[in-house]
């Protein structure tokens, strides 16, 4: 049963009652049992039963929650640097897409990977994200677009969930877009997705989420709504890629299935923004995506005024977004979406939480909640995502063990 002591600031992410302001307890401590925090407050009244339990320092940093990136494609096969410079050159990701490259050039290079070799590349990147101080990631699947090669990226993120502290939320993501063997028969591809792969992915167990990109090359608003229906009869709750590259409805969509979360929406609609306030889905900003793509970012302020709750996410793949550099998207996020350090922290741990289902465990610093979280070499939340370094984080503990330590 470890303390943290030593901590100059700790945030524990809880909202303060004057909106946009978190929780600060300056001299704090931090204590836990197992997986679960027990104790956090000021470090003079740590309670006597902690005083001769084992000492970390947090050698006078702030320590905030671990962080929760709540949207990742994580397991692919290969890159995508030629599109990447094409697209520089002036060529659409929709041109790029139409060409053969996009998403569809992932997908044979994920089907042409072994197993091995997708679990080693997602164990990789686990690492890198644990030394930034991310303990949560939601991964999809997406890249695989047949019955076997959906389930086969499901089970990767559920050996390596075996094998590593930090927690995975795994998404489905069979409806990413219709695969080449069906190009002539979309709908025969909705049929397989509604009628083999999320019943098989639900009976195993595979899946928390099913997620669908609904965009005109992709999936239609119907086929979403019967995708995501027919996923959360199966007990997969609904989550969307909604609005990205056009305005489709996508958000009404989520509201309307009760949606836990619609991602990207950079292009959504008034309506739209207000259905989701009413259906209480969270919005899920991404601006690695909007950057790389080159589009307008989400209107989070627009948003956020209308009382809908920002996460921001990486959106990591080797398209749209190839970084996981969370803190980096969050600092993307005060520039590009003019959201607050304290908004966006918030949007990278509680209410993250809320977009992957799991805001009773983690997101926040409080007692009964898991033993997550980050120590970064900095003054304040603040001073950390402005002053943009490779990396603050000197310390990441998940569900109570330490996964990360910079060497002094
Ligand atoms: O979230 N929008 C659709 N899917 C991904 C991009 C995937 C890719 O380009 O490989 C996204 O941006
Ligand atoms: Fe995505």
């Amino acid at each position: 049963m470890p303390v943290l002591h030593e901590i100059g600031t700790l945030v524990t992410g809880r909202p303060m009652a004057a909106p946009g302001t978190l929780e600060r307890i300056d001299d704090a401590a931090l204590a836990w049992e197992g997986e679960t925090l027990r104790w956090v407050g000021p470090a003079r009244e740590l309670p006597a039963r902690w005083r001769d339990a084992p000492r970390w320092s947090a050698g006078g940093g702030v320590v905030i929650p671990g962080l929760v990136d709540c949207h990742t494609h994580l397991a692919f096969g290969g890159w995508r640097a030629d599109e990447f410079e094409a697209r520089i050159l002036g060529r659409s990701y929709l041109e790029i897409a139409a060409a053969g490259g996009g998403i569809l050039s992932t997908v044979a290079k994920t089907r042409a990977a072994t197993t091995r070799e997708l679990a080693e590349r997602c164990r990789g990147h686990l690492a890198a994200m644990a030394r930034l101080g991310v303990t949560t990631v939601e991964a999809k699947s997406g890249y695989g677009l047949t019955p076997e090669h959906e389930l086969r990226l499901l089970e990767v993120y559920q050996a390596l969930q075996a094998s590593t502290r930090q927690r995975i939320v795994p998404t489905l993501l069979a409806a990413h877009l219709v695969p080449p063997e069906f190009r002539d028969d979309p709908g025969g591809y909705t049929r397989q997705v509604i009628e083999q792969i999320i019943p098989e992915v639900a009976r195993r167990g595979l899946a928390r989420f099913c997620d669908v990109f609904v965009e005109e090359r992709a999936f239609s608003v119907a086929d979403a709504r019967r995708i995501l229906e027919a996923g959360r009869r199966a007990g997969l709750r609904p989550k969307l890629h909604a609005d990205q590259l056009t305005a489709g409805g996508g958000a009404e969509l989520a509201a309307e299935v009760g949606a836990c979360s619609a991602d990207h929406l950079e292009c959504i609609s008034e309506a739209g923004i207000h259905r989701m306030r009413e259906a209480g889905v969270v919005a899920v900003s991404l601006p690695f995506a909007s950057l790389y793509l080159g589009v307008a970012p989400l209107p989070a302020r627009r948003l956020l005024e209308a009382g809908v709750p920002v996460a921001v996410a990486t959106d990591f793949n080797p398209g749209s977004a190839p970084s996981y550099h969370l803190p980096m998207a969050m600092t993307l996020a005060c520039t590009l979406q003019r959201m607050t350090p304290a908004e966006v922290l918030q949007g990278a741990t509680s209410i993250a939480a809320r977009a992957v289902g799991l805001e009773d465990q983690v997101g926040t610093l409080e007692e009964g909640k898991s033993a997550d979280f980050a120590v970064l070499d900095a003054d304040s939340v603040e001073h950390w995502l402005y002053h943009l370094r490779d990396n603050a984080c000197t310390r990441t503990v998940a569900r109570g063990e330490e996964i990360w330590r910079a060497t002094p």
